[in-house]
């Protein structure tokens, strides 16, 4: 079976915790394709080369979680020969049998626009920036600064911007716990697969 599911949304919105749980659930594949993009700005150097030549390695450093990975994540994400260096890998990731959960900012605009389910989760940046406090810790209206700077390069960007897809489900987590989002998200996929059946 052929079925993707695509989680696109902001920083700390939630897309990786639910990402998780409906992989698990659904015994679906699952690829955080955020860890590409934090796995080039990481590695230094000149970023296309970086995308070009990203190894398994890359992708297991263990500081890629730091808000300055995610600083520079999106610095490389808005070179168009970085992401088209990762196009292919993460098309090849969304079509394999036996289905798969992305999660990033273009998944549903435009990695697989075909997703059998396509949700943008998302909630208020001063909820995202108190999530992401809570995991890093250091000065909470820094962590803000730092989201809504990130918020601004990702949607502002000409190509790949971070956007709801057409057809997306929109899911506000803002006053939503962990357990209602990922029942949310359940429910869309078992339809889905309904459908497909
Ligand atoms: O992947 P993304 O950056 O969108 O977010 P995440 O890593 O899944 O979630 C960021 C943090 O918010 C995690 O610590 C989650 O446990 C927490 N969270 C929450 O408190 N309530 C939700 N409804 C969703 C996530
Ligand atoms: O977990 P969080 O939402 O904070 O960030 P992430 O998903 O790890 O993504 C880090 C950065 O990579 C984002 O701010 C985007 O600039 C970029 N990114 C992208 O451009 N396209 C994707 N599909 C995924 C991430």
């Amino acid at each position: 079976m052929i079925f993707t599911v695509a989680i696109d949304g902001p920083a700390a919105a939630g897309k990786g915790t639910i990402s998780r749980a409906v992989a698990a659930r659904f015994g679906f594949a699952h690829l955080d394709t955020g860890l590409l993009y934090r796995a080039v700005g990481a590695k230094g150097g000149d970023p296309v080369a970086a995308a070009e030549s990203l190894s398994a390695e890359d992708l297991a450093r263990g500081d890629l979680r730091s808000l300055a990975a995610g600083q520079a994540a999106s610095r490389v994400a808005v070179i168009p020969e970085v992401r088209a260096a990762l196009t292919e890998f993460q098309r090849r990731f969304a079509r394999q049998p036996g289905g798969a959960v992305l999660d990033g900012r273009d998944i549903g605009t435009v990695i697989c626009p075909e997703a059998e389910v396509k949700l943008y989760v998302t909630a208020s940046p001063e909820v995202r920036a108190h999530r992401r406090w809570l995991e890093v810790g250091g000065d909470e209206a820094e962590v803000l600064a730092e989201v809504r700077e990130r918020d601004a390069r990702d949607m502002g960007r000409a190509d790949a911007p971070l956007r709801p897809a057409e057809e997306a489900e929109i899911l506000d987590t803002s006053e939503m716990t962990i357990e209602a989002a990922v029942a949310a998200a359940v429910a869309l996929i078992e339809a889905a697969l309904g459908r497909a059946r």
